[in-house]
């Protein structure tokens, strides 16, 4: 599995796991943790989560799936806005730890900009990250401007990513914060990269590419996402079809052919883009 190194030179996998929509009771809970096992065993073994995802509930299942090989997984965990305060950070790491029963969080995000001050929450993650609670801190739904203030901050350098929507039907960040994270040298993580199972994937564009490859309109997606080498993509899966499609997308390399056929139906940005996010 092709890894992609973060600013501290932790090596990550580019194709991880999602779990928005887990631990909501939509499947029974041991479903969904053998599904990010079976993800495990394939190689794909970043999680990403959130404490508010099911409301702590995704979290729950991070745990039952990562108990007995913690160090198989890097994991990935989000603070709510409203708790980003200094005080506020270190005790919803807690909570996040403890709902999954880990001792640390590999790297903790920010999941999106709230009304707390950015120096204050970087100064509560520095303190988690002393306290090796958590190993790395990063954002997410930052655009390029965000990005650009955050590391202006006090130990704002210190930002390991940024997490944002990204798919062929959502591309905008090509324009602007894309360029300045590999000119950062610092991954970006695209989340929904298969368009979240939606219209993306019946896309005349995506079946075609589908067909020349024997591949599913998944693989393309995915693909394409990662024809990045800066950028670490996390789809989400429960079924298991989905988890097997998914972590074999990391050998498929698309063509110029396929690509230029993606172009002219999901056209690149031309100018700067209002951030998309979910
Ligand atoms: N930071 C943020 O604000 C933010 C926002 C959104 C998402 N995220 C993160 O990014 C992860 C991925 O995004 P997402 O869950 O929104 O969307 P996604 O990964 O693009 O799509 C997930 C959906 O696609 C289906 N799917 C997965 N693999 C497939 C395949 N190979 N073929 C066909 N369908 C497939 C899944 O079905 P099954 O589950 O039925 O298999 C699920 O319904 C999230 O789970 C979350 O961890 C972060």
């Amino acid at each position: 599995m092709r890894t992609v190194r973060l600013p501290d030179g932790t090596e990550v996998v580019a194709l991880g796991q999602g779990t928005w929509r887990m631990g909501e009771g939509r499947h029974p809970r041991k479903a969904e943790a053998d599904a990010l096992r079976m993800g495990l065993d394939l190689g794909m073994t970043l999680i990403d989560t959130a404490e508010m995802y099911g409301e702590g509930g995704a979290e729950e299942v991070v745990g039952d799936a990562v108990a007995g090989r913690r160090d198989t997984a890097f994991i990935v965990s989000k603070v709510y806005p409203r708790n980003a305060s200094h005080k506020g950070v270190a005790a919803a790491c807690a909570r996040s730890l403890s709902r999954m029963r880990v001792e640390r969080i590999d790297l903790y995000l920010l999941h999106w900009r709230g009304s707390v001050p950015l120096a204050e929450t970087v100064a509560g993650f520095e303190d988690l990250r002393a306290a090796g609670k958590i190993g790395a801190w990063g954002v997410s739904n930052f655009d390029a401007a965000e990005m650009a203030e955050l590391v202006r901050v006090p130990d704002g350098s210190g930002c390991a990513t940024d997490q944002v929507l990204y798919n062929p039907d959502a591309r905008g960040i090509e324009f602007d914060l894309l360029p300045w994270c590999a000119r950062a040298k610092m991954p970006l993580m695209a989340y929904s990269p298969v368009g979240q199972g939606g219209s993306l994937l019946r896309a005349p564009a995506m079946l075609a590419a589908a067909r020349r490859h024997g591949a599913t309109p998944a693989q393309i997606a995915l693909a394409w996402a990662l024809r990045h080498p800066g950028v670490i993509a996390i789809p989400k899966a429960t079924i298991h079809a989905h988890v097997r499609d998914n972590a074999t997308a990391a050998t498929l390399t698309l063509t110029p052919d396929d690509l230029a056929a993606i172009d002219a139906a999901f056209p690149p940005p031309k100018r700067r883009q209002r951030l998309e996010m979910l």
